[in-house]
């Protein structure tokens, strides 16, 4: 074994660890907090407690399914930002003290460059892997962005979301349509049935490679807004037609600037990551573009779309390799750029 990485993500709502041996994942251990659910939302607070109760057990336990003894790692890996500051100062100072307690070095990963890099996970030597450069479509339930890969630690941030990321206009719409968070999986689940064509919501027009969605958010709540008043069985009686022309007027919007990189920045690859990637609309539209353009499609697994530290342990890898560590006294941050 020449490189051992325990990867260590505590972002958001999932306490995750994972290790990496000479790039092949051997575990992958995911604690998913339960908590959230009656509160139609993430709430920080009880985001960071979950945290605390789970880090010691799920790090034991990727320890434990990957066969490496704590004194084997080469370095750890831990999510630095962007996320929720309470969540990822558990993560954060848990990598801290593990790496003092051992002597190991730490290595600091961007979330969003993980879930770019997700698509370098291997469950076996022989599998493939994109091609640099390569154009990376990140939408999740944070940020949407069209991203430029041309190495490992190389990325442009060509463009992204003025305002809401695409997840949120899921999840908002949803919310409208009386759905439990996070509403993206019904969505996708009632579009499977409904009639795309039966609804038509504003889409945005803006310059570059930016998105937008607030305004399709608000157009979506009118249109019910409006119909409710003449019906009030409304959403009900069409959820599945609703459902269907959202997703695909969000797959248009999100198609449209990709097309537009693609056109600037001639790629033979096109990855997308992110929780929204695990759309079954948008895993469709995206295989079916790269088609029609001899381009080859990376569509994650759907347990590598949501957060996990399989992807964080990844980036640590590579960042490993070109021997970027850390130091102890590096802060987590909120928000930032890739
Ligand atoms: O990447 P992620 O787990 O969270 C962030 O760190 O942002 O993404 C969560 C987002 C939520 O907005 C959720 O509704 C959306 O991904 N999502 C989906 C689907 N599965 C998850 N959206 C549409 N269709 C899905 N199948």
């Amino acid at each position: 074994m020449n490189s051992v990485i325990l990867g260590i993500e505590s972002s958001c709502d999932d306490t995750s660890a994972a290790v990496i041996v000479d790039g092949v994942l051997r575990s992958n251990v995911i604690a998913s907090q339960k908590v959230h659910e009656a509160y139609g939302g993430v709430v920080p607070e009880l985001a960071s407690r979950a945290h605390q109760q789970n880090i010691v057990p799920v790090v034991s336990e990727a320890l434990r399914q990957a066969n490496v003894k704590p004194s084997e790692l080469s370095a750890i890996a831990f999510t630095r930002g962007p996320g929720l500051l309470g969540s990822l100062l558990v993560g954060v100072s848990f990598a801290k003290g593990m790496a003092i307690g051992l002597n190991k070095p730490i290595v600091d990963v961007n979330h969003l460059h993980a879930h770019v890099l997700s698509h370098f996970i291997k469950k076996e030597e022989s599998d493939e892997v994109p091609e640099f450069p390569f154009m990376c479509l990140l939408i999740s339930g944070g940020n949407s962005q069209i991203i430029l890969v041309k190495d490992y630690n190389d990325m442009t941030i060509l463009g992204q979301t003025i305002d809401d990321a695409a997840g949120e206009a899921f999840d908002k719409c949803a919310k409208v349509m009386g759905l439990p968070y996070p509403g993206g999986p019904h969505i996708d689940r009632l579009a499977q049935t409904g009639d795309a064509k039966r609804f038509k919501f504003s889409k945005p027009n803006i310059p570059g490679y930016d998105y937008s969605f607030s305004g399709l958010k608000t157009s979506f709540l009118y249109t019910l807004r409006d119909a409710k008043k003449e019906n009030p069985n409304f959403v009900e009686e069409n959820i599945n037609d609703l459902a269907a022309s959202l997703q695909k007027t969000i797959i248009d919007i999100l198609i449209k600037k990709l097309d537009l990189a693609v056109k600037d920045y001639p790629v033979k690859h096109v990855a997308i990551g992110g929780g929204v990637s695990a759309n079954s609309g948008v895993r469709d539209a995206i295989s079916e573009f790269c088609k029609k353009r001899n381009i080859k499609a990376w569509i994650p697994e759907r347990s590598f779309t949501t957060d996990n530290a399989a992807m964080v342990a990844i980036a640590g890898y590579f960042k490993y390799k070109d021997n970027q560590f850390c130091s102890l006294d590096l802060p987590p941050y909120a928000r930032v750029e890739v």
